[in-house]
């Protein structure tokens, strides 16, 4: 029988458990895949405890499959499923879970993958890519602006600043200091985090910032604040929208449709974008690699490789 890794309730690590689970029969709308790779984000230990997205409404059925991005290869269409058809390889947005032999997808948030994208790096793109890209989009910063994006060296960070730099935008990453290397590998300006980020960002950019990406929330998203000279171009992915709403800027605005999808592959395609995949495992492992998100300092991507070789 299919392996799936599940939540059996809401809670801790301890509610996780690799399982056996019947192949699910697409819906309307839906697209039945053969996972080759999942997305690991901190959405997915944040479901776990019970977190719903905005909008999310409606009892969880337990056991719960855990995860929201995966790449494969079709096997089935569900009713009034369109342009895609059994042996398609496609990545998008998983409806009930991506840690799993099989998922489903919604058609509406699924696009084919080009053949030079690798399922790994595919299965990286509807969650963390598209948030940088639709972020990026509504913050329309010009070219030889300024970004300072927190949390710059994770999932979402990694691509903000990629996507931004192709933009011709100047970007200021803050990250731990073992992130320097890397965030300038990137095309970023490092400043390390701690209790001295701030300042280090006024040397970096001492007529201020232009725009405030922001990926870490509470008190950073609000010391992050003070930096931007125009609030409606502080922007985050990481904290609630009143949260933010309160300081005069907004939540990241997702898209959630396969043109933006179709957007991100062709970046990586064309090498403006590398999801930068930094740790693989297979799905009997898939409580490590939620464990690597889970500590809140992940570099780059996580994602489980499933069934072939990814
Ligand atoms: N709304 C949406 O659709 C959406 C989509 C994707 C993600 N998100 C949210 O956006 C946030 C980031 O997601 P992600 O996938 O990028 O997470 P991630 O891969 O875990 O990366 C978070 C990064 O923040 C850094 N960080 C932690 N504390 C920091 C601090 N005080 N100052 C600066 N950096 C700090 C971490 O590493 P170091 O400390 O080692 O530098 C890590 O690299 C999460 O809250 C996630 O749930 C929302």
């Amino acid at each position: 029988m299919p392996k799936a890794y599940v939540f059996t309730r809401y809670g801790g690590p301890e509610t996780e458990a690799l399982v056996d689970l019947d192949r699910p029969r697409p819906g309307p709308g839906e697209v039945l895949v053969a996972v080759r790779a999942a997305g690991v984000n901190p959405v997915d230990w944040k479901q776990r405890t019970g977190y719903r997205r905005p909008g999310e409404s409606g009892e969880r059925a337990f056991p719960a499959v855990l995860g929201n991005e995966v790449a494969g290869v079709v096997e089935e269409t569900g009713e009034a499923v369109t342009g895609f058809a059994p042996g398609d390889e496609v990545f998008g947005t998983a409806v009930a879970g991506g840690y799993a032999e099989y998922a489903l997808l919604a058609a509406g948030i699924t696009a084919h993958k080009p053949a030079p994208l690798s399922f790994a790096d595919a299965a990286t793109l509807p969650v963390a890519a598209a948030t940088a890209y639709d972020g990026v989009r509504q913050l329309a910063l010009p070219a030889g602006a300024t970004l300072l994006v927190t949390g710059a060296g994770g999932g979402v960070g990694v691509a903000v600043v990629q996507i931004a730099r192709a933009g011709g935008v100047r970007v200021v990453g803050v990250a731990s200091e073992g992130k320097k290397d890397f965030l300038e590998s990137l095309g970023a300006v490092h400043v390390p985090s701690g209790p001295d980020w701030v300042e280090g960002v006024r040397l970096a950019a001492p007529k201020g910032v232009d725009g405030v990406y922001d990926l870490v929330g509470g008190e950073v998203l609000h010391e992050a604040a003070g930096l931007v000279r125009d609030r409606s171009r502080l922007i985050t992915a990481g904290a609630p929208a009143e949260e933010v709403e309160r300081l005069g800027g907004a939540r990241v605005a997702r898209a959630r449709d396969a043109a933006v999808l179709r957007a991100v592959a062709d970046l990586v395609v064309g090498g403006d974008l590398d999801p930068h995949v930094t740790l693989t495992f297979p799905l009997e492992r898939a409580g490590e690699a939620l464990r690597e998100v889970e500590s809140g300092h992940a570099r780059g991507k996580v994602v489980l490789e499933i069934g072939a070789r990814a």
